[in-house]
């Protein structure tokens, strides 16, 4: 066991994380420490793009209007404007940093703006459809070679570090976090001026996800057992369009296809959004996921299907080259073939409360990128909007957070306590941890997924109590393993859907529940709000 102290520790390494890690590095020391190796993220398998208002055509009050529609009455209006307008400048760093956004063809000197559902523009900067790859590997490149930043790969943060004494806001104070190496199984103890959880989402709560392993939720977990404040986790996406074949691991058709002109269509052919939303298969993303769910359960069928084939194959080889290749792999040559599509779960529009600089209700305690709830995404995130928040938020926290690391620590924190091994042993029964986790993934997905029910979501909430426990006596009793800590995580997250979702007595967004079908502006155009395990009032966002 050993113990470690920097300025800043940065929990993961996204774009989110990476982004932050850069900019802190100006002024101070910072260390990254990341479960997998340094690429293994959300944002290295991101297709679309980055959504940002790069057009003389477009307008900073058209994305916003565009963002406030797709939130449903929840997104936070100052937010949302400072976010978008900040897009440019973010989008320009990451230029000059080497990130080659593709252009027109007809003239180099302007970006190919794509398109994706709920956008009423073309404005979606992209790297041909591996954005998130090119942005990570630059990024990883400049992060190499500065001699301020250490990376601990392959060690996942266990815990945060809370101190007992007051802070100076009257919350508690965060001052490190213990991380497992998962190379020697050794437990360090870092000791940190701030601490930044850049750890993104959850996707793996449920069965079907567009997410990679990574995607446990451990920072909305580790933050919700340090006492921070936790919002709208009822709220998660899901992708409308996964590759429906056994062997693809829910692989990403972006919504950029559909952007390109593709269209929705049931088994006989019928191009069935039009009924339903007069964007037709570019609708916002909770309105095309929802209505898949509804003709798939009516009808048994077992997927829909994606038409581009009135496109021609060049366009779409060039547009497209890594879904035209991955297709292919599977036997589906798109430009002539329909891809088989279902939904699957891709991204929380909740999470760990924050400002406007990603500060959390705890001191010294930031986050940015999908771990956050910033109040841009409200109920339904506008596609591409994640990437531009993760940029935002990374550039507000380094300057928010600059005055902490240029005073020492408060007095009280001087000396943290080291990891406590207890009287752990070595399991035997590593099967208990696969069972459970298992479970949750599926009731998860039958109980608490596109379409809920008070009945549903109380069968769900009995079964995740009984593998709490369990899931409790089996961390304390045990030697802590990287599929440990996770199972841990994804526990409390789905605990935490659960009861968020039974909070919200409404349909709003990503959240429908059959038992209160209608949107209810009176009572519940406000964020669920979680601090100290009770719901307190969320602001009223409907005037
Ligand atoms: P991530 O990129 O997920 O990074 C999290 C990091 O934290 C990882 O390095 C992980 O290993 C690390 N980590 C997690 N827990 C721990 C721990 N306990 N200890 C140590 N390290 C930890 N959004 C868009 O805006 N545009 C798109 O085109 C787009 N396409 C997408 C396509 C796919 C297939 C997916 C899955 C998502 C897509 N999204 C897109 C969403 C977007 O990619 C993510 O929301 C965003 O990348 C999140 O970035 P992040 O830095 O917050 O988290
Ligand atoms: C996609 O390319 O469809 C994903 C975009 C996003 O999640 O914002």
């Amino acid at each position: 066991m050993s113990t470690k102290e920097t300025d800043y520790l940065v929990i993961g390494s996204g774009i989110a994380g990476l982004m932050f890690a850069l900019k802190a590095s100006v002024h101070a020391k910072v260390m990254i420490l990341t479960k997998r190796e340094m690429t293994e993220s959300n944002s290295n398998y991101a297709q679309g793009g980055i959504a940002s208002v790069m057009s003389d055509t477009d307008s900073f009050d058209e994305h916003i209007r565009d963002t406030l529609s797709a939130g449903a009455g929840l997104c936070h209006r100052d937010i949302v404007e400072n976010t978008i307008r900040q897009g440019p400048e973010r989008i320009r760093e990451l230029i000059n940093y080497g990130v080659q956004f593709t252009t027109r063809e007809e003239n180099r000197n302007e970006f190919d703006l794509g398109k994706e559902g709920g956008h009423s523009h073309r404005r979606i900067m992209h790297a041909g459809d591996i954005t998130g790859k090119e942005v990570k590997k630059v990024l990883i490149d400049v992060v190499k070679q500065n001699t301020n930043i250490e990376v601990y790969e392959n060690h996942i943060a266990i815990d945060l570090i809370t101190t007992k004494k007051l802070g100076l806001s009257g919350s508690n104070m965060v001052v490190g976090a213990y991380a497992l190496n998962n190379a020697t199984n050794d437990v360090l103890t870092i000791k940190s001026k701030v601490t930044v959880l850049a750890t993104g989402g959850a996707g793996k709560v449920y069965l079907y996800t567009t997410n990679p392993d990574i995607a446990t939720g451990d920072g909305i977990a580790m933050a919700y057992r340090a006492g921070a404040m936790i919002k709208n986790l009822e709220f998660v996406q899901f992708h409308p369009t996964c590759l429906f074949h056994p062997k693809a691991k829910s692989f990403l058709i972006s919504e950029a296809v559909r952007g390109e002109g593709a269209i929705l269509r049931l088994k006989d052919g019928t191009d069935f959004m039009k009924k339903y939303h007069h964007m037709g298969s570019l609708a916002p993303r909770d309105v095309v996921a929802q209505t898949i769910d509804f003709e798939l359960k009516k009808r048994g069928d077992d997927c829909v299907f994606l038409d581009i084939t009135h496109k021609p194959k060049s366009f779409i080889q060039q547009r497209f080259p890594n879904i035209y290749n991955k297709c292919l792999q599977y036997g589906i040559d798109m430009s002539s073939d329909l891809m088989p599509v279902v939904p699957a779960a891709h991204y929380f529009c909740g999470g760990v409360a924050s400002d406007w600089n990603g500060l959390t209700s705890l001191e010294r305690l930031y986050v940015c990128g999908e771990v956050s709830c910033t109040g841009l995404h409200g109920a339904n995130r506008l596609a591409s909007n994640s990437l531009l928040e993760a940029l935002v938020f990374a550039h507000n926290a380094s300057e928010s957070s600059q005055h902490y690391v240029a005073n020492d620590y408060p007095a009280d924190v001087q000396s943290i306590p080291a990891w406590d091994k207890r009287k752990a042993v070595d399991s035997d029964e590593n099967v208990v941890v696969s069972n459970n986790w298992d479970e949750i993934r599926r009731f998860m997905w039958n109980y608490v997924g596109i379409v809920r029910s008070n009945k549903r979501l109380e069968r769900a909430k009995h079964r995740i109590e009984l593998l709490q426990k369990e899931i409790h006596e089996y961390y304390w009793d045990f030697v802590v393993t990287n599929d440990l800590i996770e199972l841990r995580n994804i526990a409390t997250v789905a605990e935490l859907i659960i009861r968020f979702a039974l909070h919200r007595k409404e349909s709003r967004g990503l959240h429908y529940n059959l038992d209160y079908p209608e949107r209810n502006n009176e009572l519940w155009c406000k964020d669920t709000v979680y601090e100290n395990k009770s719901f307190i009032e969320g602001e009223a966002l409907c005037k």
